[in-house]
């Protein structure tokens, strides 16, 4: 009731000030309605509103082959007759944009009239955390089982790659079988890409990062580049900035690219032109909304390239795990993934823009630290042979060790093998002043290689060491404190990776 003196009417307050809208229909039309009612609807004013058929307010959709328009009649006449109905709905603006919304109808009988009380309220927000939430939960479980399934598979390749190496050593002067080996070679290398993306996909944490200049990575990446890319796509690398230190695992950084580059050389199949752009940009505060990326200098590196495009269900799918426009056996989806993946790992953001026939253009954006570098990307190739070195190996998958082991005695290093962390300790314990290095894999029972280092760092020793890591997953991530000389080596690898690695860290 409105107050005699001040003309205050509470009821009425309530009625203009709520944020949901209020509409009041009688018979088949509006009545009135609130000032939030004009907002969410984005009217000109009331007027506008009245003037408008309760069914306008949704779009014109068939669902479940009924007109939705028909489906709001239905609606309305069925809070009438029950007194009250509540329901989740889509309503359209004035703008012909539609949104999402929570409306309750409560039927009011006064004086013989009937009308029906209608409070809409707008759920985008809520449907767009939900769907947030849903989509990190699917990548998650995608994750952990694609990560699982890579760290069988990974013990099984370097198996098999390791063996086909000797053995193709071993079969040097008999070319006949030779090219069987050679094939089984290229087989399983191609395993060990895919196996490689799964786990760079499933892989939660980041591992060992560095800080590098993310322009010398893309110098030194120009090479394999021009190999992914092919003859007909010509290839402009254009580094418009100097310094450009960002901190993040270079290894995952140069998949990014190379994962970009191989899906701009499948758009192009007939030629054209893939253009790497790097340059500094400084963000400021008002950009923020639109990406959440906190003020600051970032790396920009855009790909562009010439290729078929892409349409906007596609856009919409494109970082999606598993998802693919390519034929069974061509792609696996995993690529923008990945990236994805590992630019958010890095405290960064990647967006694309495309049409169809218009090319694509990837941006990334990935902050600058202000820190000196504590990697040089240089990916050096000089042959590796052992000078009489003791090694430890500490392995406790059969295959793997018996290979790394063959491999090593081949390179001239002394191998004392252990089966897990325990043997590796005792072992240790007796022969320390021999062992120049070790070498051993992250998860094992018992005492894992991680939890074997810090147990020697305990009694005062600091070997240098290599982890030869599978699927790392949870297991890294708690090894945080590892001393900062313990390196990585991912699995698969092969020998000869493995070498080079080896003769690297005993030269340092
Ligand atoms: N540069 C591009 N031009 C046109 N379409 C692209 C481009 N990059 C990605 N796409 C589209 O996005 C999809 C997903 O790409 P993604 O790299 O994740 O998987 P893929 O290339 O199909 O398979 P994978 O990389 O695992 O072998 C592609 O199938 C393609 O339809
Ligand atoms: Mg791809």
């Amino acid at each position: 009731m409105p107050d005699d003196e001040t003309g205050y009417d509470p009821y009425r307050e309530l009625f203009e000030r709520s944020a949901d809208a209020i509409l009041i229909i009688e018979g088949d039309r509006f009545i009135d309605c609130n000032e939030a009612a004009v907002r969410m609807f984005r009217a000109k004013n009331r007027e506008h509103v009245l003037q408008t058929h309760p069914s306008e307010l949704s779009p014109v959709t068939q669902e479940c082959g009924r007109d939705s328009r028909e489906m709001a009649n239905e609606m309305i006449a069925k809070a009438f007759a029950d007194g009250v109905h509540r329901f989740e709905w889509m309503h359209r603006r004035a703008d012909s944009v539609d949104f999402p919304a929570e409306v309750s109808l409560t039927s009011v009988r006064s004086g013989g009239h009937m009308t029906l009380h209608s409070i809409v309220r707008d759920i985008s927000d809520r449907r767009r955390l939900e769907e947030e939430l849903r989509h990190t939960q699917k990548m998650e479980a995608i994750g952990k089982l694609a990560g699982g399934i890579a760290h069988d598979f990974n013990n099984l390749l370097v198996a098999i790659l390791g063996h086909a190496e000797l053995l193709s050593c071993d079969l040097r002067d008999q070319p006949a079988l030779l090219t069987h080996v050679r094939e089984i070679h290229n087989a399983g290398n191609r395993a060990a890409d895919l196996v490689r993306q799964l786990m760079l996909f499933g892989r939660k944490g980041a591992r060992k990062k560095s800080i590098f200049d993310l322009g010398e990575l893309l110098r030194e990446s120009k090479k394999l580049l021009e190999r992914v890319i092919g003859e007909d796509v010509r290839l402009e690398i254009e580094i418009e900035s100097t310094q450009l230190h960002i901190e993040a695992d270079s290894t995952q950084l140069q998949q990014v690219v190379m994962n970009l580059a191989s899906n701009a050389r499948d758009a192009m199949p007939r030629g054209g032109e893939l253009e790497l752009r790097l340059r500094s940009v400084v963000r400021r505060g008002g950009d923020l909304d639109v990406d959440a990326l906190s003020p600051g200098g970032y790396a920009e590196l855009c790909v562009s390239d010439t290729g078929e495009g892409m349409d906007a269900e596609t856009m919409r799918h494109a970082f999606d795990p598993f998802f693919t426009t390519k034929a069974v056996g061509k792609g696996t989806g995993l690529g923008l993934a990945t990236v994805h993946g590992v630019v958010e790992r890095a405290g960064g953001r990647v967006s694309v823009r495309s049409a169809p026939g218009q090319g694509t253009t990837f941006e990334i954006l990935l902050p600058l630290v202000d820190a000196p570098l504590t990697e040089k990307v240089i990916r050096d190739s000089s042959p590796s042979a052992g000078a009489g070195e003791t090694l430890l190996v500490v392995e406790d998958e059969k295959a793997v060790s018996r290979l790394v082991v063959e491999a090593l005695e081949g390179a001239g290093y002394r191998v004392m093998v252990a089966h897990d962390g325990n043997e590796a300790l005792s072992i240790f314990d007796e022969h320390h002043a021999e062992i120049d290095l070790v070498l051993s894999d992250v998860i094992m029972p018992e005492l894992g290689g991680p939890a074997f280092l810090r147990e020697l760092a305990k009694r005062g020793e600091h070997p240098r060491a290599l982890l030869m890591s599978g699927y790392t997953g949870d297991a890294l991530e708690r090894s945080e404190d590892l001393p900062p000389e313990v390196e990585l080596l991912e699995k698969p690898f092969s020998p000869r990776e493995l070498l080079q690695r080896l003769r690297t860290l005993l030269d340092r």
